[in-house]
């Protein structure tokens, strides 16, 4: 089994994250958003990239911490990490304790949250769900995966403030599903001015909140009969540099 302290060597830092015991022993069952497939695919696709070194960056909807955290160990020069529980905000500040000279945990709502960054990553909620909160999923923080109708409760704040929260050569990496609308985000991100694109996919099979969906989903012809496998996607926005600026 992986620690989390492992990742300290970016080129041999393990890439998954969800059954490190250091976060287990932290999230509060429950309350906290235990990483996840999604996370591990973020933090692969800024590992692939060198944009976290030396960068100032931020954190949105940190939940945990862990992608945070793992933005500092590859080499970020600052992260300001975000998340609008208190109890998220509780778990991510002692994850984060032996990289608290870099990583500031702060409770905020990515619709105010403001300042210029070089690499923004955020992992929202994203899960399409039935207006009435008809469906439970007992264990399980609601806020860190219900989003509305389609989806997009938290995702269309992310995409329309992303060029604000930039540098010129910045650069923000969102993870969603493909029943939250892969290709909307990518067309809002390009409609605020950025260079938008899919950069990494993976199939995976449906964990306990999409299997608690699944009904309503195919009810509504957004999911086949049966299929239980879902597309994750990150989409990396880049800012175009300033003219004769240096590109990260
Ligand atoms: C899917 S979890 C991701 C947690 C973590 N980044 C990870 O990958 O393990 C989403 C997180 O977003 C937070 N959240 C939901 N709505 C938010 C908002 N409007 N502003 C800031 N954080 C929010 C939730 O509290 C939850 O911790």
């Amino acid at each position: 089994m992986t620690s989390v302290a492992d990742r300290d060597d970016p080129t041999t830092a393990p890439l998954f994250t969800s059954t490190t015991p250091t976060i287990c022993d932290l999230l509060d069952h429950g309350k906290v958003y235990r990483p996840q497939h999604d996370s591990d695919l973020l933090i692969e696709a800024v590992q692939n990239s060198n944009h976290a070194v030396g960068a100032v960056a931020a954190d949105l909807c940190t939940g945990s911490g862990v992608i945070a955290r793992a933005i500092a160990h590859l080499g970020a020069r600052s992260v300001v990490a975000v998340d609008a529980s208190d109890d998220a905000v509780r778990v991510a500040r002692a994850l984060c304790t032996d990289s608290s000279d870099r990583v500031a945990v702060r409770h905020g709502d990515v619709a105010t949250f403001r300042g210029r960054f070089d690499l923004v990553t955020c992992n929202p909620p994203y899960v399409p769900s039935p207006p009435d909160g008809r469906i439970r999923e007992p264990g399980l923080p609601r806020a860190a995966w219900e989003a509305g109708v389609d989806g997009r409760a938290v995702l269309d704040v992310v995409c329309s403030t992303a060029a604000d929260l930039l540098n010129p050569g910045g650069h923000m990496y969102v993870v969603q599903s493909e029943f939250a609308g892969i290709d909307e985000s990518v067309a809002a991100l390009r409609t605020a001015g950025l260079a938008a694109d899919v950069v990494m996919e993976r199939h995976i099979p449906f964990g306990p909140v999409l299997s608690a969906h699944a009904a309503w989903l195919e009810s509504g012809g957004r999911l086949d009969k049966g299929r239980r496998i879902e597309l994750l996607a990150v989409i990396r926005a880049d800012k175009k540099p300033m003219p004769g600026g240096s590109s990260r």
